[in-house]
């Protein structure tokens, strides 16, 4: 991989970045992006048929065993060495945030500190109502339990389709988005808002873009910089080569 010359000693004096992931960055650790077909029993369904409040209103017990399925793949695979190395970048950026769409925890397992949720995290679950009582998965028993405060479903403390993200994580995403001065787009399709906005929204702010994906998106006619290729290759390269 060609890395220009001058976004090394760019990226070295850089004190604001955030980095903006998606799915892609976890594709290498074994899991399966949203736009890959799912597989077997699941191959009939379509994310949005069960990422949806209508989903699981209609059939609790398939979006919990969906999710049961998703969690369990999640605690079973590891950190890769995209993770890593966001994790390594972190260690020399004085302001680095890291922004996911990924729900499965693997940012944090890999050592990320300032990491927003945007899209929540599989491994919590919550009041369908509203309550905010958030417990660990394993605490919960049954296929659809309830509230121990209001009797209504629990539910994965995620994001669907059609719904709000979280106030506080989108504002401090947006926050550090204004504020950067380089903003990286990895491993996401850049199809879904709000978080689709953010990189343009740092390129109005005054920010280098940069890309890294294995595809190009409708973000890269935008971008500064594109690098073709998986993040798990390309980004402990770039690591090494501007702090290494
Ligand atoms: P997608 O599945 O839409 O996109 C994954 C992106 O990663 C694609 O652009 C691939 O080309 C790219 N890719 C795949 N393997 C890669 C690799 N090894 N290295 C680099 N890039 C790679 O996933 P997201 O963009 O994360 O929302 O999807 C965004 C949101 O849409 C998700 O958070 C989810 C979904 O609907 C909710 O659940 C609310």
């Amino acid at each position: 991989m060609e890395i220009p010359s001058e976004l090394i000693p760019f990226l070295r004096s850089s004190g604001r970045i955030v980095a903006l992931t998606g799915a892609g960055v976890s594709q290498e650790s074994g899991l399966r992006t949203f736009r890959d077909p799912m597989e077997g029993l699941w191959a009939q369904y379509r994310p949005e048929d069960l990422a949806t409040p209508e989903a699981f209103e209609r059939t609790p017990e398939l979006v919990w065993e969906f999710y049961a399925r998703r969690r369990l793949k999640a605690g079973e695979v590891q950190p890769n060495a995209g993770h890593l190395a966001l994790a390594e970048m972190e260690r020399h950026v004085p302001h680095f945030t890291l922004v996911t769409q990924n729900v499965d925890g693997l940012h944090q397992s890999a050592g990320s500190e300032n990491v927003v949720e945007l899209h929540g995290n599989i491994t919590r679950v919550k009041c369908s109502h509203g309550c905010g009582v958030f417990s660990e998965w394993e605490e919960i028993q049954g296929k659809a339990p309830t509230c121990p405060a209001c009797g209504a479903k629990l539910r994965p403390d995620v994001v669907w389709f059609g719904e709000m993200l979280p106030g506080d994580e989108l504002a401090t995403a947006v926050q550090a988005t204004r504020t950067c001065a380089v903003f990286f787009s990895i491993g996401t399709s850049g199809l879904v808002q709000p978080a689709a906005a953010l990189p343009l929204l740092a390129k109005q702010t005054g920010a280098v873009l940069v890309e890294i994906n294995t595809e190009l998106t409708p973000l890269t006619p935008s971008v500064d910089y594109f690098f073709q290729g998986k993040a798990g290759e390309i980004l402990p390269e770039l690591v090494r080569a501007v702090w290494g």
